[in-house]
């Protein structure tokens, strides 16, 4: 059984689901006579519709994609006994008559995924079906342009980027004879420095210059490499500690996901050069949970994780005002939708002004009252 949940697994979440069917039932007396399931988009996520074939009607039966290995193991341990899995990649056929030794064979793909329903309606920047170079080479397409299904949501995130940056584009520098600086702190595997990239200098034409730092030189390495391969003047890699990397400057400071206080090292670096535009998404905002105390609030922060989600927002709502204090204009908007729950709200924040003295009492205030310390006090 555990073979079977195996492969279910493979198919729907390594490999390109195609189709699912499920025959040869257990009984006679099974009122439908085959289920097919195949992946569909529900709400921008990848969910499965299942048809059970009636001798007279199908049904339909919706399952988010946290439960659909669940459905087909009920499928296929309840009901039949042959299931055969079509992926872009590999057909599968499982004869499970006895489940717990399942005869599981495998082919070279025969059949391609359909565009998923609501991609056809979406207009992404970067869209579905034409091919892209950088998302080529990181694997996200295939060459005809085909996002791969696995890669889907990395692929929303990065067109979900892009609309953000569309958003600021007006009022990013731009001043004849000089190149845009952006700086990416904590670029990782840098999909979204590449789409940056992208964006500004293969769509837009600017004149840019992006760094892409991380802590691993096996990924600056990487990521050099593929720059190299584009072609990708202009952007480069460099291996170090945001904490470090003071003495630089940028018009656009972006950090997505960049651990703890390295988002804050990021945002200080940011304001001390004066730059522009930050965007900014913080995760594991650990600081605060050790320090902070607060005798109305102790019957709550008693519950580990409460305390722990009241800290990310805390937080956050701490850098949010110092930026604004520093004389940033300051949105908190949603980077991606649940996909990414804990790691969801962007710091978008636009310099508009020198200082904001009511942003920098309100942030005092509310640092005091918890009894936090945190790094981003380095700003005020
Ligand atoms: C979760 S990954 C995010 C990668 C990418 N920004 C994204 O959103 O897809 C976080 C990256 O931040 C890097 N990082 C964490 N702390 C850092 C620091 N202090 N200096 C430089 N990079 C750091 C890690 O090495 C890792 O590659």
């Amino acid at each position: 059984m555990n073979q079977i949940n195996m492969v279910l697994e493979q198919c729907c979440f390594q490999l390109t689901p195609v189709k699912f069917i499920f025959s040869s039932p257990r009984k006679k007396s099974l009122p439908y006579r085959k289920v097919t399931l195949r992946p569909i988009l529900l709400q921008e996520q990848l969910a499965f519709q299942a048809e059970y074939h009636y001798e007279k009607k199908a049904i339909h039966e919706n399952f988010q994609a946290d439960q659909v290995v669940g459905a087909c193991m009920e499928l296929a341990l309840r009901d039949f006994k042959q299931i055969n899995l079509f992926t872009e990649e590999e057909d599968i056929q499982i004869l499970a008559a006895k489940p717990d030794r399942p005869r599981i064979t495998r082919k070279p793909g025969t059949l391609r995924q359909e565009t998923l329903a609501h991609n056809q309606s979406r207009q992404y920047l970067i869209p579905d079906g034409k091919p892209c170079d950088f998302l080529t080479r990181l694997g996200v397409m295939d060459e005809t342009g085909r996002v791969f299904q696995k890669h889907y949501s990395k692929f929303r995130q990065i067109n979900r980027f892009l609309e953000i940056l569309q958003d600021v584009f007006d009022v990013l520098p731009q001043k004849a004879g000089r190149p845009l600086r952006i700086i990416d702190f904590g670029c990782g595997k840098a999909y979204l420095t590449f789409a940056l990239y992208h964006y500004l200098k293969v769509e837009k034409n600017l004149d840019v210059e992006i760094i892409g730092l991380d802590l691993k030189e096996d990924v600056i390495d990487f990521c050099n490499e593929v720059a190299r391969d584009l072609r990708y003047d202009g952007l480069r890699f460099l291996m170090g500690d945001i904490a470090d990397y003071t003495s630089d400057h940028a018009d656009m400071v972006v950090t997505l996901h960049a651990c703890d206080t390295a988002t804050d090292y990021a945002l200080i670096n940011a304001v001390r050069w004066n730059t522009s535009v930050i965007l900014s998404v913080p995760c594991c905002q650990h600081e605060l949970f050790g320090q902070i105390q607060n005798s109305l609030h102790q019957p709550m922060f008693k519950h580990g994780i409460l305390k722990d989600r009241f800290t990310e927002l805390l937080t956050d709502g701490l850098r949010g005002l110092a930026l604004e204090a520093r004389g940033y204009d300051v949105a908190m908007i949603e980077f991606t939708s649940l996909e990414h729950t804990s790691k969801n709200i962007m710091i978008r924040a636009v310099k508009t002004r020198s200082e904001n003295s009511r942003a920098a009492e309100e942030y005092r205030r509310l640092k005091e009252y918890y009894g936090a310390r945190p790094t981003i006090d380095a700003l005020l």
